[in-house]
């Protein structure tokens, strides 16, 4: 029997724009992965041939990921997993994880842990880029644009989403900053 609510965790783009109607929406974390722009996106960030770089998560037992999770009803989770599946299609699968709502007073009793289901984009998968230095990214990131913009927009708009959340994490932070440097300098222009 389908269940009557059910939470989907987003990560990246689904914390601003989850493009579906939700009944709740909560910020929390899920355990045991850490969020990389080790995905290429040949299809929203970038072109085939020249993709931009996108999160996905990375198993690491030392992280925690923080994000935003949607209660939706049972009933249109058909049609909302059919829309996830057409936009997260580059390379993104559907997964199980444990949710943990952030507490937001320390006195306040446990939170239940719910399960959510997430998109992962899997190494195996045949956009993976995985990783390479900070410098790096931030240059294919400040370069690459796609059919639903630029891919240094889509940084600096997670980069600020999480800055929303009250949250950090540093390898965003750290791209933002490289990105941010290149708009400076391509500003200034050329030096002689
Ligand atoms: C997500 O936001 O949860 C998946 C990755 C993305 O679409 O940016």
């Amino acid at each position: 029997m389908m269940p009557t609510k059910v939470w989907i965790f987003g990560y990246g783009s689904l914390i601003w724009n989850p493009g579906f109607a939700f009944e709740q929406r909560q910020v929390g974390y899920i355990r045991g992965w850490a969020r990389r722009f080790y995905q290429g996106s040949p299809d929203h960030r970038g072109i085939p041939g020249s993709p931009g770089r996108v999160v996905t998560l990375v198993a690491d037992t030392q992280s925690i990921c923080w994000g935003v999770a949607y209660q939706v009803a049972g009933e249109s989770l058909e049609s909302i997993f059919s829309y996830l599946d057409e936009r997260e299609q580059g390379g993104f699968r559907r997964h199980q994880v444990d949710f943990y709502p952030k507490t937001m007073t320390t006195d306040a009793p446990a939170p239940a842990v719910t399960t959510a289901a997430v998109y992962i984009a899997r190494d195996d998968n045949p956009h993976y880029l995985g990783p390479a230095s900070v410098p790096e990214m931030a240059l294919q990131i400040f370069h690459s644009k796609g059919p639903s913009g630029l891919n240094r927009d889509y940084l600096l708009r997670l980069a600020e989403s999480l800055r929303g959340l009250g949250v950090t994490d540093v390898h965003v932070t750290e791209l933002e900053r490289h990105v941010r440097q290149l708009e400076a300098q391509s500003k200034d222009g050329p030096s002689d």
